[in-house]
C-alpha cells in the first residue's frame, strides 16, 4: 500500500472551505515526489523519441548550409528535423520575427535544426555530426549599444499627463538620475518540456509545461498547418514557470509536435539546465534616464523619464512588459506632471520575456530611485518623503484610472511602521552607525501598489466546465495552469464553497484546450480572479437548476434553499435532504449536471495610442520594512529583518498566499542583490555568449540568503472591489517589497560617508557593487568609479 496515498483531508472542515488553511493540492506529492511532471508521464510508451537541439554559437550570422548526410546515417536516428519539413508555418511568434527553423541565427545559441533519435545520447551525438557553415553578421548586445545604434523593435510607447516640461522648469528642486537594472533566469525547477503523439485519426496530442495551453495549440497548429481543433495542449502541471512559460513553451511543443506527425511516434523535447539557459528568454534588462522636479516639501511635482526594455532578439511580449513598466511608475505615488517614453532594444540575445511582475518591478524601482535620491538632496526622511507622496483618494493615475481604496496604502504603511517597530529601530540603527566605522546598518520602508488586469482587456476572460456525477462527486475543469502558485487549491475551495459540498468532495482535473478553450495565459496575477469567476459561474448555473428539484424535496420556494456542508435545507423548514440525495433525485428528473462557466472582468478598457483608460479592476498593495548590515571592507551583507504587509482582500487560502508573498519576496530580493546575467560583449569568438550559464556562476537566493528574522503578514481586510469572494491577486505584487532590500543597502552604503552623500547603487546590487557604493560615498574624491557593466 502506498504510505502517502492519504491526504490528510481530515484535517480540513466541511464547511467554509474558503479562506481556510488548506495545504498546496498536490503538497504530499510534490514533497514526495510522486507528482508527475510532463517528462515522467506514464502514458509515455517505450516507442519514444527523444529530441536534441543542433545550437549555433553564434550571435548573429547567416547560415550558409547545413549538411546532415552524416548525421541520419548514425545509430538510432530517426529523422532530422529542419526548415524544409515544415508543413505550416515556419514561425513560433505571433508577428513573424521567431523562426523556428531559422536560417539566420539571431543569438548565440540559437537551435537551426533538430535531431530525433531511439535515445537522447544517439540524438545528441548525432548533432555533432551535423555540418552547419555561417557567415558571422554585426551583432549588438548590450542595450546602450542598441540605443546609440537606433535598434529598436516594436512599438514605442507614451504615458503623459499634465506639462512635464514646464512644470519641470519651474520646480524649485531639480534632481536627475540614470539606472541600469539587470534583467533575471526565470530558473523554474523543471525545465521547458512538451511530449506530442498522434492518435489513429491523426488528432495531436502535447502534454506542454506551458502557462498558456491555448496559445500552444494555436502556434502549433500554425506550424502544423493545421487547425486549432486537431490539437489538443494539457498541462498537468509545471515545476514553476514564473512568467518564462508564458510564450517560451511554444516552439518546443511545436517540435515535438512537428517530430510526432512526420514519424507518427511520440517525441520528447526536454531542455537540459544549459539548453534552457542559452535558448529561453528571461525578465530582460532596462536603461532608464529620468528627471524630476520637487517641492520643497518633497512631492514630486514633475516626472520625466526614458525606459528602454532589452526585448532581445525579437518583440515577444516586451511591448506588454513596457505598457506595465509605464503603467507602475508611479507605484504608490501621485505624479501630476508625467512624460515617460518606453521602447524596446532589439539586441542579439534570447528573446526577453515575461517574468513575475512584467515590467511593473522596473517602473517602480525608477521612482524609488528617484525619491531616495531626493530625500538625500532635500533632506527628508526616506520613509516620510514616500509617505507625502502617496496617493490622496479622488487622484488618478497618470494613465487616468481613479485610484481606489486609495486609504488602504497609508493604513498598510502605518501598521507595518507599528508591527516592524520601525521608528525605534530606525533611532538604533543611527546609534549602532555611530559606534562602528567599519560596519554599518541601514533600514528601509518602500510600498508597492499593483494593477490587477490584463493590461490588454481581451486577455481578462476565462472558462470552466464543471460536472457533477450521479454518486455527488465533482470534477472541475478550469483554463489556468498550476505552477506551483497553488491555483488548483484556490479554484477547489471556490467550487466547494459556492456549491456548499466538503472540499474532498471536489477534483480537478488537468488543464486542457479540449475542455475549455480560448484561454488566457495563466499570468498577470490573474489566475484566480478569472478562472475563479469561471468555477463559481459554472457552480452557479448548475446550482439554479438544482434549487428548483431541491425545492420540490423539502416543500420550499426555490429562492429559499441553502446547501452548506453537503446538507440541502429550506428556509423554515425542519426537513433537510443530502447533497447526494439532491444530486440523484436531480438525475431522475433529467437536470443537466454539468455547466460551462464563463467569467470576464467588467468596467476595464485601455486605449494603447492614448496611453489611457482603466486597465485594471483594482490595485493590490503591500509594504515592506528590511534591515541590512554591510561589511565595509568587503560588501557583504546580511539581511537582518524583514517586515512585510500584504493585501490579498479576504484571502481565498490563506497558506498558499503566506507562501506567495514569501516566495515572490525572496525571488525579487534574489533578482536586485544576487542574479548576475553576464554576457560576453566583447569582438572574441565567445561574442553574444550567455557566461552564466549554470547554478555556479548564476547565484540564485538560498536559505542562507533568507533574512535572519522574516515575518509575513496579511492584510485581510473585506474588500468590495476585489475580484472572486472578495479576494486579490497575490502572484506578482510582493516580488517587489524586496525593493526594500536594495533601498536598505543604498542607505547603509551612504552611512560610510558624510551625511547627505549621494550614493548610486547599480542593479544587482552584489556585495561588489555595494563595496564600490560605498567605497564611493567613504571617499568621493579619490575612489575609483564603479565598475560598469
Ligand atoms: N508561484 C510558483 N510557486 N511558481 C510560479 O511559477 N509564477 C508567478 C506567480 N507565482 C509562479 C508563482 C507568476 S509570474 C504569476 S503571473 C502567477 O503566479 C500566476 O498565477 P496566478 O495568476 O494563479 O497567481
Ligand atoms: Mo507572470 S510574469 O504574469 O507569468
Amino acid at each position: 500500500m502506498n504510505p502517502f496515498s492519504s491526504r490528510p483531508l481530515a484535517e480540513i472542515p466541511d464547511n467554509g472551505a474558503l479562506g481556510v488553511v488548506v495545504p498546496h493540492e498536490a503538497a504530499w506529492e510534490h514533497v514526495t515526489g510522486q507528482a508527475l511532471y510532463t517528462d515522467d508521464l506514464p502514458y509515455r510508451s517505450a516507442n519514444v523519441l527523444y529530441a536534441w537541439p543542433l545550437q549555433v554559437f553564434a550571435a548573429h550570422a547567416r547560415i550558409d548550409s547545413l549538411d546532415a548526410t552524416t548525421a541520419r546515417t548514425m545509430p538510432g536516428v530517426i529523422r532530422v528535423l529542419s526548415a524544409e519539413d515544415v508543413p505550416g508555418i515556419n514561425d513560433y511568434g505571433d508577428i513573424g520575427d521567431e523562426t523556428l527553423f531559422p536560417d539566420v541565427i539571431q543569438y548565440h545559441g540559437q537551435p537551426v535544426a533538430w535531431v530525433l533519435a531511439e535515445s537522447l545520447e544517439e540524438a545528441r551525438l548525432a548533432s555533432d555530426a551535423i555540418e552547419v557553415s555561417y557567415t558571422e553578421l554585426p551583432s549588438i548586445i548590450t542595450i546602450q549599444d542598441a540605443i546609440e545604434a537606433e535598434a529598436f523593435q516594436g512599438p514605442r510607447a507614451i504615458l503623459q499627463r499634465g506639462d512635464a516640461d514646464t512644470a519641470l522648469a519651474n520646480a524649485p528642486h531639480r534632481i536627475s538620475g540614470g539606472i541600469d537594472i539587470q534583467g533575471q533566469e526565470h530558473f523554474y525547477l523543471e525545465t521547458q518540456a512538451s511530449f506530442a503523439m498522434i492518435d489513429e485519426s491523426g488528432q495531436v496530442f502535447i502534454q506542454s509545461s506551458t502557462q498558456a495551453p491555448s496559445h500552444t495549440q494555436e502556434v502549433a497548429a500554425r506550424v502544423l498547418g493545421i487547425s486549432s481543433s486537431q490539437v489538443t495542449v494539457q498541462c498537468l502541471r509545471m515545476g514553476g514557470g514564473f512568467g518564462g512559460k508564458e510564450t517560451n513553451a511554444n516552439a518546443f511543443a511545436s517540435v515535438a509536435a512537428l517530430g510526432a506527425v512526420l514519424t507518427g511516434r511520440p517525441v520528447s523535447v526536454r531542455l537540459n539546465r544549459t539548453q534552457d539557459l542559452t535558448m529561453t528568454g528571461k525578465r530582460g534588462g532596462f536603461h532608464a534616464t529620468w528627471e524630476a522636479g520637487l517641492d520643497d516639501e518633497g512631492h514630486i511635482l514633475a516626472y520625466k523619464a526614458v525606459l528602454t526594455a532589452d526585448g532581445g532578439f525579437s518583440v515577444d511580449l516586451s511591448p506588454a512588459v513596457v505598457s506595465r513598466a509605464l503603467c507602475h511608475v508611479d507605484n504608490a505615488y501621485y505624479l501630476p506632471n508625467v512624460q515617460v517614453t518606453g521602447q524596446i532594444a532589439r539586441t542579439n540575445k534570447t528573446s526577453h520575456t515575461a517574468f513575475r511582475g512584467f515590467g511593473a518591478p522596473a517602473g517602480m524601482i525608477v521612482t524609488e530611485d528617484l525619491l531616495g535620491q531626493a530625500s538625500t538632496k532635500l533632506g527628508i526622511d526616506e520613509e516620510e518623503i514616500r509617505r507625502r507622496n502617496f496617493y490622496a483618494p479622488g487622484q488618478s493615475t497618470p494613465y487616468g484610472q481613479e485610484v481606489s481604496q486609495a486609504k488602504r496604502m497609508d493604513d498598510i504603511w502605518d501598521t507595518l511602521k507599528k508591527t516592524s517597530d520601525y521608528e525605534n529601530r530606525l533611532a538604533q540603527v543611527a546609534e549602532f552607525n555611530a559606534e562602528h566605522q567599519h560596519v554599518k546598518r541601514g533600514l528601509a520602508i518602500t510600498p508597492v501598489k499593483f494593477g490587477v488586469s490584463f493590461n490588454k482587456p481581451v486577455l481578462n476572460q476565462a472558462g470552466a466546465l464543471v460536472l457533477i456525477y450521479r454518486d455527488g462527486s465533482v470534477l472541475i475543469n478550469h483554463g489556468g495552469t498550476e505552477m506551483g502558485q497553488g491555483l488548483h487549491t484556490k479554484m477547489l475551495q471556490v467550487a466547494a464553497t459556492t456549491l456548499g459540498v466538503p472540499l474532498r468532495r471536489v477534483r480537478l482535473a488537468p488543464t486542457r484546450t479540449d475542455k475549455v478553450p480560448n484561454t488566457s495565459a495563466t499570468s498577470a496575477s490573474t489566475g484566480s480572479d478569472l478562472n475563479g469567476g469561471a468555477v463559481k459561474n459554472a457552480c452557479e448555473m448548475i446550482l439554479d437548476r438544482l434549487a428548483p428539484v431541491a425545492a420540490g424535496m423539502l416543500g420550499v420556494h426555490s429562492n429559499d434553499v441553502r446547501i452548506t456542508g453537503d446538507i440541502v435545507s429550506g428556509l423554515g423548514v425542519e426537513k433537510t435532504v443530502s447533497w447526494t440525495e439532491l444530486i440523484e433525485t436531480a438525475y431522475l428528473q433529467r437536470v443537466s449536471l454539468s455547466a460551462a462557466g464563463y467569467f470576464r472582468t467588467d468596467g476595464i478598457h485601455f486605449n494603447l495610442s492614448t496611453f489611457k483608460g482603466n486597465p485594471f479592476k483594482y490595485f493590490s498593495r503591500g509594504a515592506a520594512v528590511a534591515e541590512v548590515e554591510v561589511d565595509g571592507y568587503t560588501g557583504a551583507y546580511t539581511t537582518r529583518q524583514v517586515d512585510l504587509l500584504h493585501d490579498v482582500g479576504s484571502s481565498l487560502s490563506p497558506l498558499i498566499d503566506l507562501g506567495q508573498i514569501e516566495g515572490a519576496f525572496v525571488q525579487g530580493a534574489g533578482w536586485l542583490t544576487q542574479e548576475d546575467l553576464r554576457w560576453d560583449t566583447s569582438d572574441g569568438p565567445d561574442r553574444g555568449k550567455l557566461l552564466t550559464q549554470a547554478a555556479s556562476t548564476y547565484k540564485l537566493p538560498s536559505f542562507s540568503e533568507l533574512p535572519q528574522v522574516f515575518n509575513v503578514d496579511l492584510y485581510v481586510h473585506p474588500t468590495d472591489d476585489g475580484s472572486v469572494y472578495g479576494s486579490k491577486a497575490v502572484g506578482e505584487p510582493p516580488l517587489m517589497l524586496a525593493i526594500a532590500v536594495r533601498e536598505a543597502l543604498r542607505v547603509t552604503a551612504a552611512a560610510f560617508g558624510e551625511p547627505g552623500v549621494q550614493v548610486e547603487l547599480p542593479s544587482p546590487a552584489t556585495p561588489e557593487a555595494v563595496y564600490w557604493a560605498l567605497e564611493k560615498a567613504r571617499r568621493p574624491a579619490t575612489a575609483p568609479a564603479p565598475v560598469a557593466e
